[in-house]
């Protein structure tokens, strides 16, 4: 979410309030099309932001239902993973990858919920546990393009996983962060946001999917 997102650009509940009205462009009118959801993107960050998108597998692709592999070997051709998938979710202006999303079925994710932050990487990540305490925020996912629903989510999980070096973490995450490591976790069980939602929503998703899909 970089600018705001799940593993995409969504997780919008993020927006910050200051910045709400950017230097906008000079406003064209655009009588026929609906209203951007997204602020238009600088045409260099718009470029490399669909680049990425491009090796990022989409609805429909049967990898994203696939339960990913814990990773036993932690070498340099996991690290080079590690930081090929950062780099992609940077350029795609999300806030989490799992490899499952670039077609690697290993037990990896990369998310970073601040912009200064570094990337972190989880590697064989395990929620071992969840507070009671559930919030309903908006999401989207790299993978499901233009979707963005409202999932209900614990607000605060523990993970135990591993470093891309093999050695052991635990992270306490709340709000954000905790929302988009579920949200990865989710991709590693081959598991989508479509799945956490209700039927309606769900309907609704799947025509947006529908009418985002490049005609035959
Ligand atoms: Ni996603």
């Amino acid at each position: 979410m970089a600018n705001h997102a799940t593993d995409q650009a969504s997780l919008r509940s993020e927006a910050t309030p200051e910045r709400e009205a950017p230097e906008l462009a000079p406003e064209e009118p655009e009588p026929e099309e609906p209203e951007p959801e997204e602020p238009e993107l600088d045409p260099e960050v718009a470029a490399r932001r669909a680049a990425a998108l491009a090796h990022v597998r989409k609805f429909g692709d049967p990898v994203l239902r696939t339960r990913a592999r814990p990773v036993a070997r932690f070498d340099d051709a996991l690290r080079d993973e590690v930081t090929r998938m950062g780099e992609l979710m940077t350029d795609a202006l999300g806030v989490g990858l799992a490899a499952t999303q670039v077609g690697v079925l290993n037990r990896v994710l990369v998310y970073r919920v601040q912009e200064q932050a570094r990337v972190a990487a989880l590697i064989n990540p395990e929620i071992e546990w969840v507070g009671d305490e559930q919030e309903i925020m908006e999401e989207g996912c790299l993978s499901l393009p233009a979707v963005h629903v409202d999932v209900e989510r614990p607000i605060h999980v523990r993970v135990r996983a591993a470093n891309e070096y093999g050695e052991p973490i635990m992270i306490e995450a709340s709000g954000l962060e905790a929302r988009v490591i579920q949200h990865e976790v989710d991709h590693l069980d081959g598991v989508l946001i479509l799945e956490r939602i209700s039927r309606q929503q769900r309907k609704e998703a799947m025509r947006v999917l529908r009418d985002a899909q490049p005609g035959p």
